[in-house]
Protein backbone atom coordinates (compact mmCIF):
# COMPACT_ATOMS: atom_id res chain seq x y z
CA UNK A 1 0.00 0.00 0.00
CA UNK A 2 1.74 3.12 -0.69
CA UNK A 3 2.00 5.15 2.05
CA UNK A 4 -0.01 9.23 1.34
CA UNK A 5 1.54 10.62 4.52
CA UNK A 6 5.48 12.29 4.87
CA UNK A 7 7.25 9.37 7.03
CA UNK A 8 8.09 12.47 9.98
CA UNK A 9 4.55 13.37 10.20
CA UNK A 10 3.31 12.58 14.06
CA UNK A 11 7.41 12.98 14.79
CA UNK A 12 6.54 14.77 17.59
CA UNK A 13 3.38 13.50 18.87
CA UNK A 14 2.94 10.91 21.79
CA UNK A 15 -0.68 9.04 20.70
CA UNK A 16 -2.24 7.09 22.70
CA UNK A 17 -5.05 4.02 21.44
CA UNK A 18 -7.43 2.59 23.79
CA UNK A 19 -8.02 -1.07 22.59
CA UNK A 20 -4.58 -0.70 20.67
CA UNK A 21 -3.54 -4.05 20.94
CA UNK A 22 -5.84 -5.61 18.42
CA UNK A 23 -8.40 -5.04 15.49
CA UNK A 24 -8.95 -1.33 14.03
CA UNK A 25 -6.55 -0.07 17.17
CA UNK A 26 -3.95 -2.18 16.65
CA UNK A 27 -3.58 -0.64 12.74
CA UNK A 28 -4.18 3.10 14.08
CA UNK A 29 -1.23 2.75 16.75
CA UNK A 30 1.37 1.01 13.95
CA UNK A 31 0.69 3.62 11.66
CA UNK A 32 1.10 6.30 14.18
CA UNK A 33 4.42 4.71 15.13
CA UNK A 34 5.54 4.12 11.53
CA UNK A 35 4.92 8.06 10.82
CA UNK A 36 7.28 8.85 13.92
CA UNK A 37 4.71 9.06 16.71
CA UNK A 38 5.48 7.75 20.23
CA UNK A 39 2.75 5.10 21.45
CA UNK A 40 1.29 3.92 24.01
CA UNK A 41 -1.48 1.46 23.82
CA UNK A 42 -4.00 0.09 26.28
CA UNK A 43 -5.87 -2.99 27.08
CA UNK A 44 -7.11 -5.42 29.73
CA UNK A 45 -5.38 -8.29 28.41
CA UNK A 46 -1.27 -8.29 28.62
CA UNK A 47 -0.86 -10.57 25.24
CA UNK A 48 -2.02 -8.36 22.73
CA UNK A 49 -0.44 -5.29 24.27
CA UNK A 50 3.01 -7.10 24.50
CA UNK A 51 2.51 -8.74 20.94
CA UNK A 52 1.57 -5.13 19.16
CA UNK A 53 4.35 -3.29 21.07
CA UNK A 54 7.16 -5.98 20.03
CA UNK A 55 5.74 -5.61 16.08
CA UNK A 56 6.03 -1.47 16.63
CA UNK A 57 9.47 -1.33 18.01
CA UNK A 58 10.72 -4.52 15.84
CA UNK A 59 10.01 -1.80 12.72
CA UNK A 60 11.71 0.52 14.27
CA UNK A 61 8.78 2.85 16.33
CA UNK A 62 8.38 3.49 19.76
CA UNK A 63 5.99 1.76 21.98
CA UNK A 64 4.61 1.13 25.34
CA UNK A 65 1.63 -1.24 26.32
CA UNK A 66 -0.08 -0.69 29.64
CA UNK A 67 -2.69 -2.78 30.73
CA UNK A 68 -5.94 -0.45 32.03
CA UNK A 69 -9.37 -1.20 32.43
CA UNK A 70 -11.09 1.98 30.42
CA UNK A 71 -14.61 1.43 32.57
CA UNK A 72 -12.53 2.22 36.08
CA UNK A 73 -11.86 5.99 36.36
CA UNK A 74 -8.44 5.11 38.73
CA UNK A 75 -7.13 3.39 36.18
CA UNK A 76 -7.50 5.66 33.25
CA UNK A 77 -5.88 8.42 35.61
CA UNK A 78 -3.07 6.21 36.48
CA UNK A 79 -2.51 5.10 32.96
CA UNK A 80 -2.39 8.51 31.73
CA UNK A 81 0.15 9.24 34.29
CA UNK A 82 2.21 6.36 33.83
CA UNK A 83 2.43 6.75 30.17
CA UNK A 84 3.58 10.40 30.44
CA UNK A 85 6.18 9.12 32.88
CA UNK A 86 7.43 6.86 30.11
CA UNK A 87 7.16 8.61 27.08
CA UNK A 88 6.10 12.33 28.12
CA UNK A 89 3.52 14.61 27.79
CA UNK A 90 0.69 12.74 25.42
CA UNK A 91 -0.51 14.87 22.96
CA UNK A 92 -3.48 12.61 20.77
CA UNK A 93 -6.06 10.14 21.86
CA UNK A 94 -7.47 7.86 20.16
CA UNK A 95 -10.42 6.44 22.11
CA UNK A 96 -11.42 2.81 19.89
CA UNK A 97 -11.56 0.67 23.26
CA UNK A 98 -14.80 -0.67 22.35
CA UNK A 99 -17.22 -3.63 23.11
CA UNK A 100 -20.35 -4.95 21.86
CA UNK A 101 -22.27 -7.88 21.14
CA UNK A 102 -25.81 -8.97 19.70
CA UNK A 103 -29.06 -9.09 21.82
CA UNK A 104 -32.66 -8.28 22.55
CA UNK A 105 -32.86 -5.65 24.05
CA UNK A 106 -36.07 -6.78 26.30
CA UNK A 107 -33.81 -9.45 27.47
CA UNK A 108 -30.59 -7.62 28.17
CA UNK A 109 -29.66 -7.47 32.42
CA UNK A 110 -28.51 -4.11 33.79
CA UNK A 111 -24.98 -5.88 33.55
CA UNK A 112 -25.19 -6.42 30.19
CA UNK A 113 -26.16 -2.76 29.12
CA UNK A 114 -23.34 -1.77 31.74
CA UNK A 115 -20.84 -3.35 30.20
CA UNK A 116 -21.12 -1.81 27.05
CA UNK A 117 -22.18 1.81 27.71
CA UNK A 118 -19.00 1.65 30.68
CA UNK A 119 -16.78 0.67 28.35
CA UNK A 120 -17.63 3.15 25.32
CA UNK A 121 -19.25 6.08 26.31
CA UNK A 122 -17.87 6.14 30.18
CA UNK A 123 -14.38 4.87 29.04
CA UNK A 124 -14.24 7.66 26.07
CA UNK A 125 -15.07 9.88 28.59
CA UNK A 126 -12.33 9.46 30.89
CA UNK A 127 -9.87 9.31 28.47
CA UNK A 128 -10.94 12.26 26.95
CA UNK A 129 -11.21 14.13 30.04
CA UNK A 130 -7.63 13.09 31.44
CA UNK A 131 -6.66 14.80 28.18
CA UNK A 132 -8.13 17.56 27.93
CA UNK A 133 -7.63 18.38 32.21
CA UNK A 134 -4.10 17.95 31.26
CA UNK A 135 -3.35 20.12 28.14
CA UNK A 136 -5.44 22.97 29.65
CA UNK A 137 -3.23 23.42 32.53
CA UNK A 138 -0.05 23.13 30.70
CA UNK A 139 -1.26 25.30 27.94
CA UNK A 140 -1.19 23.08 25.16
CA UNK A 141 -3.30 21.89 22.37
CA UNK A 142 -4.51 18.62 21.50
CA UNK A 143 -6.25 16.31 19.18
CA UNK A 144 -9.04 13.13 19.88
CA UNK A 145 -10.28 10.81 17.69
CA UNK A 146 -13.17 8.92 18.96
CA UNK A 147 -14.58 5.90 16.84
CA UNK A 148 -17.88 5.85 16.71
CA UNK A 149 -20.37 3.95 14.06
CA UNK A 150 -22.74 4.63 11.59
CA UNK A 151 -25.97 3.21 13.55
CA UNK A 152 -24.94 6.16 15.99
CA UNK A 153 -26.94 9.01 14.03
CA UNK A 154 -29.90 6.10 12.93
CA UNK A 155 -30.10 3.94 15.79
CA UNK A 156 -30.01 -0.06 15.14
CA UNK A 157 -31.73 -3.18 16.62
CA UNK A 158 -30.14 -5.47 18.35
CA UNK A 159 -27.03 -3.40 19.48
CA UNK A 160 -28.91 -1.15 21.66
CA UNK A 161 -26.60 -0.44 24.35
CA UNK A 162 -23.45 0.17 21.58
CA UNK A 163 -25.94 2.58 19.33
CA UNK A 164 -26.97 4.59 22.45
CA UNK A 165 -23.30 4.92 23.95
CA UNK A 166 -21.80 5.77 20.34
CA UNK A 167 -24.36 8.31 20.02
CA UNK A 168 -23.04 9.52 23.39
CA UNK A 169 -19.63 9.61 22.25
CA UNK A 170 -20.54 11.84 18.97
CA UNK A 171 -22.43 14.11 21.16
CA UNK A 172 -19.46 14.57 23.42
CA UNK A 173 -17.19 15.13 20.73
CA UNK A 174 -19.55 18.03 19.53
CA UNK A 175 -19.88 19.40 22.84
CA UNK A 176 -16.41 19.75 23.63
CA UNK A 177 -15.49 20.82 20.54
CA UNK A 178 -17.94 24.03 21.33
CA UNK A 179 -15.79 24.18 25.15
CA UNK A 180 -12.03 22.95 24.51
CA UNK A 181 -11.74 24.74 21.09
CA UNK A 182 -10.21 28.08 22.93
CA UNK A 183 -7.66 25.93 24.52
CA UNK A 184 -6.38 24.76 20.84
CA UNK A 185 -8.55 21.23 20.89
CA UNK A 186 -10.08 19.60 18.09
CA UNK A 187 -12.14 16.49 18.78
CA UNK A 188 -13.65 14.17 15.97
CA UNK A 189 -15.17 10.80 15.68
CA UNK A 190 -15.21 8.08 12.61
CA UNK A 191 -18.06 6.58 11.92
CA UNK A 192 -16.46 2.94 9.98
CA UNK A 193 -19.27 0.52 8.52
CA UNK A 194 -18.14 -3.09 7.86
CA UNK A 195 -14.38 -3.52 8.74
CA UNK A 196 -13.97 -7.38 9.78
CA UNK A 197 -11.70 -7.68 12.61
CA UNK A 198 -11.93 -10.29 14.52
CA UNK A 199 -12.96 -8.72 17.57
CA UNK A 200 -16.27 -7.16 16.36
CA UNK A 201 -16.99 -10.31 14.22
CA UNK A 202 -17.10 -12.97 16.19
CA UNK A 203 -19.34 -11.19 18.55
CA UNK A 204 -22.06 -9.43 15.56
CA UNK A 205 -21.79 -11.77 12.09
CA UNK A 206 -22.81 -15.33 12.98
CA UNK A 207 -22.28 -16.54 9.78
CA UNK A 208 -20.78 -16.41 6.26
CA UNK A 209 -24.11 -15.98 4.55
CA UNK A 210 -25.05 -12.94 7.13
CA UNK A 211 -21.68 -11.40 6.11
CA UNK A 212 -22.00 -11.63 2.50
CA UNK A 213 -25.83 -9.62 3.71
CA UNK A 214 -23.94 -6.59 4.59
CA UNK A 215 -21.64 -6.44 1.96
CA UNK A 216 -24.42 -6.09 -0.34
CA UNK A 217 -25.82 -3.55 1.63
CA UNK A 218 -22.67 -1.20 0.66
CA UNK A 219 -22.75 0.70 -2.55
CA UNK A 220 -18.76 0.12 -3.24
CA UNK A 221 -19.88 -3.62 -3.00
CA UNK A 222 -16.66 -4.48 -0.50
CA UNK A 223 -16.09 -4.15 3.12
CA UNK A 224 -13.32 -1.58 4.66
CA UNK A 225 -9.69 -2.17 4.46
CA UNK A 226 -7.92 -1.77 7.67
CA UNK A 227 -5.46 1.02 5.71
CA UNK A 228 -8.43 2.92 4.47
CA UNK A 229 -9.38 3.74 8.00
CA UNK A 230 -5.96 4.53 9.34
CA UNK A 231 -5.61 7.02 6.42
CA UNK A 232 -8.46 9.18 7.69
CA UNK A 233 -7.10 8.11 11.23
CA UNK A 234 -4.17 9.66 10.91
CA UNK A 235 -5.57 12.90 9.06
CA UNK A 236 -8.14 13.69 11.79
CA UNK A 237 -4.86 12.75 14.38
CA UNK A 238 -2.39 15.57 12.05
CA UNK A 239 -2.64 19.15 11.08
CA UNK A 240 -3.39 18.61 8.11
CA UNK A 241 -6.94 18.57 9.87
CA UNK A 242 -6.19 21.61 11.80
CA UNK A 243 -9.80 23.29 11.01
CA UNK A 244 -11.24 20.44 11.73
CA UNK A 245 -13.37 19.80 14.71
CA UNK A 246 -16.65 18.33 15.78
CA UNK A 247 -17.33 16.17 13.22
CA UNK A 248 -18.25 12.51 12.77
CA UNK A 249 -17.42 11.30 9.35
CA UNK A 250 -19.09 7.94 7.88
CA UNK A 251 -16.53 5.55 6.70
CA UNK A 252 -18.93 2.89 5.42
CA UNK A 253 -18.59 3.03 1.10
CA UNK A 254 -21.92 4.88 1.50
CA UNK A 255 -23.50 1.83 3.28
CA UNK A 256 -25.94 4.22 5.82
CA UNK A 257 -26.81 6.73 3.10
CA UNK A 258 -28.04 3.43 0.63
CA UNK A 259 -30.04 2.26 3.23
CA UNK A 260 -31.64 5.43 3.62
CA UNK A 261 -32.91 7.17 -0.23
CA UNK A 262 -36.35 5.68 -1.11
CA UNK A 263 -35.51 5.00 -4.82
CA UNK A 264 -32.12 3.20 -4.15
CA UNK A 265 -33.13 -0.44 -5.05
CA UNK A 266 -33.53 0.58 -8.53
CA UNK A 267 -30.00 0.38 -8.14
CA UNK A 268 -29.97 -3.70 -7.40
CA UNK A 269 -31.49 -4.12 -11.10
CA UNK A 270 -29.90 -4.61 -13.85
CA UNK A 271 -29.17 -1.08 -15.60
CA UNK A 272 -30.67 -2.11 -19.23
CA UNK A 273 -34.39 -2.61 -16.85
CA UNK A 274 -33.76 0.58 -14.69
CA UNK A 275 -33.67 2.25 -18.30
CA UNK A 276 -36.23 0.34 -19.53
CA UNK A 277 -39.21 0.99 -16.63
CA UNK A 278 -37.82 5.22 -16.38
CA UNK A 279 -38.91 5.46 -19.78
CA UNK A 280 -41.69 3.60 -19.98
CA UNK A 281 -42.84 6.09 -17.00
CA UNK A 282 -41.92 8.97 -19.05
CA UNK A 283 -44.54 7.85 -21.23
C1 LIG B 1 -26.53 -10.82 26.37
C2 LIG B 1 -24.53 -10.72 27.48
C3 LIG B 1 -23.84 -11.23 26.34
C4 LIG B 1 -24.62 -11.53 25.17
C5 LIG B 1 -22.39 -10.87 27.90
N1 LIG B 1 -23.58 -10.51 28.40
N2 LIG B 1 -22.52 -11.30 26.64
N3 LIG B 1 -25.84 -10.52 27.48
N4 LIG B 1 -25.95 -11.31 25.24
N5 LIG B 1 -24.06 -11.98 24.05
C6 LIG B 1 -23.85 -10.03 29.75
C7 LIG B 1 -23.40 -11.02 30.80
O1 LIG B 1 -24.36 -12.03 30.98
C8 LIG B 1 -23.26 -10.13 32.04
O2 LIG B 1 -24.51 -9.81 32.62
C9 LIG B 1 -22.75 -8.83 31.42
O3 LIG B 1 -23.07 -8.87 30.02
C10 LIG B 1 -21.25 -8.69 31.55
O4 LIG B 1 -20.64 -9.82 30.97
P1 LIG B 1 -19.20 -10.30 31.38
O5 LIG B 1 -18.78 -11.38 30.47
O6 LIG B 1 -19.15 -10.53 32.85
O7 LIG B 1 -18.40 -8.95 31.16
P2 LIG B 1 -17.04 -8.68 30.57
O8 LIG B 1 -16.05 -9.75 30.85
O9 LIG B 1 -16.68 -7.33 30.99
O10 LIG B 1 -17.29 -8.71 28.97
C11 LIG B 1 -17.84 -7.66 28.32
C12 LIG B 1 -18.32 -8.07 26.91
C13 LIG B 1 -17.17 -8.67 26.12
C14 LIG B 1 -18.88 -6.83 26.24
C15 LIG B 1 -19.42 -9.08 27.10
O11 LIG B 1 -17.65 -9.13 24.87
C16 LIG B 1 -16.06 -7.75 25.89
O12 LIG B 1 -15.29 -7.41 26.80
N6 LIG B 1 -15.89 -7.24 24.66
C17 LIG B 1 -14.81 -6.28 24.34
C18 LIG B 1 -14.41 -6.37 22.93
C19 LIG B 1 -15.56 -6.20 21.94
O13 LIG B 1 -16.72 -6.37 22.28
N7 LIG B 1 -15.22 -5.89 20.69
C20 LIG B 1 -16.21 -5.70 19.68
C21 LIG B 1 -16.47 -4.27 19.47
S1 LIG B 1 -16.97 -4.14 17.80
P3 LIG B 1 -25.10 -10.63 33.91
O14 LIG B 1 -26.41 -9.95 34.15
O15 LIG B 1 -25.21 -12.04 33.44
O16 LIG B 1 -24.12 -10.41 35.01
C22 LIG B 1 -17.91 -2.84 17.57
C23 LIG B 1 -18.18 -2.54 16.11
C24 LIG B 1 -19.59 -2.10 15.82
O17 LIG B 1 -18.37 -2.21 18.46
C25 LIG B 1 -19.90 -1.97 14.34
C26 LIG B 1 -20.03 -3.27 13.59
C27 LIG B 1 -20.55 -3.22 12.17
Amino acid sequence: MPEIYRDDLLKDEHVVVTGGGTGLGRVMAMRAASLGAAVTICGRREEPLEKTVGDIREAGGKAEGLSCNVREAESVAAFFDEAEARQGPVTGLVNNAAANFLSASAELSPNGFDAIVKTNLYGSFYCTQQCGKRWIERGTPGVVLSIATTYAETGSAFVLPSAVSKAGIVAMTKSLAAEWGTYGIRLNCIAPGPFPTEGAWSRLVPDEEMAENMKRRVPLARFGEPHELGDLAIFLLSDGSSYLSGECIALDGGEVLAAGGQFNDFIKMPREGVLQVLAMMRG
